[in-house]
């Protein structure tokens, strides 16, 4: 039997980690760290003056690349705006910046379309790199992936995870930057968007497909954890939902932003603490304040 895990799940950061995110992570008692990506600002080489500090964890920890890290301000607006000319244009510093990630990054095992083992045995399984959504049905930094992992369509995508899931032992966890299509369309749904004219629903269809898949052979992960859609929501500041549990299995939105804000005077760090243990999850929102640190389990809570 597997022993009890606890798992740290820290969300879309751009930026805001630092010393005392150290000390707290390297003194708890996490057994692992997920970074699910978004460790830059809009300047894609802001990543690497943060690499320093990460490399401070002593904890096993991985990180999985959001759409912030390594992708320039010009491949951003290309797939924002659908324009094929800056998506290619912006394109050729990736490989640069991967290249120097990788060497420079000692502190987390970076990952993408990949299988890792946490401590105890559990496994993980890591999807699509970089993902932003999309509402037109491509792969975001399709020149990286392509050119990388032979991916240029989100079928491409699916199949390769698939063949991850194929491959994995369970019980495992799947990590993602952005999270899969199907859990609701209002802005305060898990993975919904409020920055388009309507409400939609925002998630990844490859990521969906591949859960899907997961359980129609009977490898349904455990949780799926994810990032990218920032919550509280960009208009009205509303809550977001930032779980659910969904045919067993349980889904993690940790992009609670600023994930380091004051509230009534204090600091406030957040993430996400994910505990297994007998094949059962138990998840809280964290909030940590010097020694202080506050449980939330309300699903759409993001104060402490
Ligand atoms: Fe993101």
């Amino acid at each position: 039997m597997l022993q009890p895990l606890q798992i740290a799940v820290i969300g879309d950061m751009h930026m805001l980690f630092d010393d005392a995110d150290i000390e707290y992570f390297n003194t708890s008692e996490y057994d692992a760290l997920l970074f699910v990506g978004d460790l830059a600002s809009k300047n894609p080489d802001s990543l690497f003056r943060l690499l320093p500090t990460m490399n401070r964890l002593t904890k096993p920890a991985w990180l999985i690349p959001g759409n912030h890290d390594t992708t320039g301000v010009r491949q951003i607006i290309g797939e924002i705006t659908h324009n094929e000319f800056l998506m290619r244009f912006g394109a050729s510093s990736q490989p640069r910046r991967m290249a120097r990630l990788t060497r420079e990054l000692t502190g987390a095992t970076l990952c993408c379309y990949s299988e890792h083992t946490l401590p105890g045995g559990l496994k993980l399984v890591a999807g699509r790199p970089f993902s932003m959504g999309s509402t037109v049905g491509t792969v975001n930094f399709r020149t990286y992936l392509q050119s990388e992992y032979a991916i240029g369509t989100l079928a491409e995508s699916a199949q390769l995870m698939k063949s991850l899931i194929d491959g994995v032992n369970p019980p495992y966890i799947l990590m993602a930057h952005h999270g899969p299509r199907g859990l609701g369309a209002k802005a305060t749904d898990i993975f919904g968007a409020d920055f388009l004219p309507q409400e939609t629903d925002f998630g990844d269809a490859d990521l969906e497909e591949v859960i899907e898949y997961a359980r129609s052979i009977g490898k349904a992960p455990l949780a799926v954890v994810a990032g990218h859609m920032h919550y509280p929501t960009k208009h009205g500041r509303k809550p977001k939902q930032w779980y659910l549990e969904r045919n067993g299995i349980f889904y993690v939105n940790a992009a609670r932003w600023p994930r380091i804000f004051k509230h009534e005077g204090q600091t406030w760090r957040h993430h996400v603490r994910l505990t297994i243990q007998d094949g059962k999850v138990d998840v809280a929102a964290r909030y940590v304040s010097g020694d202080v640190v506050r449980e939330v389990r309300d699903d759409y809570a993001f104060l402490p």
